[in-house]
């Protein structure tokens, strides 16, 4: 019934000493990314903010999707995924990274890697407990943090190549310390974490008895000869790790909302049950396809970090002519810039304190084109003000689109 329709009155939630909506989603706003996606729309912008690729996904991947819709496999799949999509991984885990884990008690298919972190931290977390973050951070992880229930502690990654200091590192950690997130590559900074820092981290998470909660969805993008390194290989942590992948970057189909967790068999009954009644599982017949990718020889993937590094140096080159101090990428598909150098155009607009926002604002509506404020990746706003993010995961003709906007920025 309409509630103006009740000749009954309510009683005000205050009244009742409560509140009416959550006071956990009060704390944090909507996502600024996918604001400046709608944003861009608005203003017919070119979209350089959010981390979808506007190009074709596999053929062969988009193929087996069809097929797998017409070969009926269109209900449920068992809660923790599709038999053969387990299995993949279990292959792939071993060919990349030498470790086999267990189908069936170490792997959990989810709804993207965005529902496998929050199935994680919720099924590991607390009342008290401390999480490990370093930033910038990829945004997602504090609203992570807040509805699971943890405390963030973050850790800065310094520019220009966003190393941490040790000593910063380690006083982060403590008795309450349930997990450190590392996430490599790295949104939005590239960098890739080398085994010396696993290793230091490694010994921090052991001391404390922490997991590793590592986000590893940029695996396949790397530049410059790095490698990655999944710290589940690292000595002592294959016990206390869970990684976290999916297949959005890797084959570029960022809307099929398929990911996965791999943790030993005792958080992955937890994961298991929080993704379980969060959402009962991923689209079945796209789990199917994702077996099909995940068996794409090494060629796919030379490939694809190829195509990627061109799209870099592209995105490098116009971002440095239209005058932004750029951070190169060792991996994934962004590149953080300083904007510094940039003269405030209406200083009723800018502050020193919100720059990154009021010049993201003024990039997309008056000049066409969309990135993401700084301040989105900081637990603190000020200490993004003065960078902007940009994502290269775009054709050649949005790159090119956007280089002749820039030249309005330039003048
Ligand atoms: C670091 C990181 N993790 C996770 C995601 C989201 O992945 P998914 O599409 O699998 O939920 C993104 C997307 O931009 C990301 O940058």
């Amino acid at each position: 019934m309409n509630p103006s329709e009740s000749r009954v009155a309510s009683i005000p939630a205050g009244e009742l000493g409560r509140r009416m909506l959550s006071a956990k989603a009060e704390q944090f706003t909507e996502s600024v990314i996918r604001e400046m996606t709608r944003l861009a729309l608005k203003h017919g912008a070119v979209n350089l903010s959010q981390g979808f690729p506007d190009f074709a996904a596999p053929a062969e991947v988009k193929e087996a999707a069809r097929q797998a819709i017409a070969d009926d496999i269109n209900q449920y799949a068992i809660t923790w995924g599709a038999k053969p999509l387990r299995d993949a991984i279990v292959e792939k885990f071993a060919r990349t990274q030498g470790i086999r884990v267990d189908p069936e008690r170490e792997i959990t298919i989810c709804c993207g890697s965005t529902e496998a972190m929050m199935s994680t931290m919720m099924a590991i977390i607390n009342p008290g407990d401390e999480i490990v973050v370093f930033e910038p951070f990829y945004e997602n992880y504090g609203p992570d943090a807040i509805l699971s229930g943890a405390t963030p502690r973050f850790v800065k990654l310094r520019p220009p190549d966003w190393t941490y200091d040790e000593r910063e590192l380690a006083a982060a950690f403590g008795p309450r310390t349930k997990a450190i997130i590392l996430n490599t590559p790295n949104n939005p900074t590239g960098k890739v974490f080398t085994r010396a820092e696993f290793e230091f981290i490694r010994d921090l998470c052991v001391r404390w008895n922490a997991f590793c909660i590592t986000d590893e969805i940029y695996e396949h993008i790397l530049y410059d000869g790095a490698e990655h390194i999944s710290m589940a290989t690292i000595d002592g942590m294959r016990e206390r790790t869970i990684v976290i992948n999916g297949m959005s970057k890797t084959y570029s189909v960022t809307g099929w909302r398929v990911g996965w967790a791999i943790a030993p068999p005792e958080p992955t009954a937890a994961i298991r049950k929080v993704h379980d009644f969060l959402t009962v599982g991923a689209a079945a017949p796209l789990q199917q396809a994702g077996a099909i990718a995940l068996k794409s020889p090494q060629s796919y993937y030379d490939k694809l970090a190829g195509s990627y590094l061109e799209k870099r140096e592209r995105l490098l080159k116009i971002l440095t002519a239209a005058g932004f101090t750029v951070f190169k990428p060792r991996g994934a598909y962004y590149i953080m810039t300083d904007i510094s150098r940039f003269a405030d155009p209406d200083p009723i607009r800018f502050s020193a304190e919100t720059k990154d926002v009021s010049f993201a604002k003024f990039l997309v509506e008056e000049i066409g084109v969309a990135c993401v404020p700084g301040s989105s990746f900081y637990n603190n706003a000020r200490d993004g003000a003065s960078q902007v993010r940009f994502t290269f995961c775009k054709k050649e003709s949005t790159l090119a689109a956007a280089e002749e906007r820039f030249a309005k920025l330039h003048a």
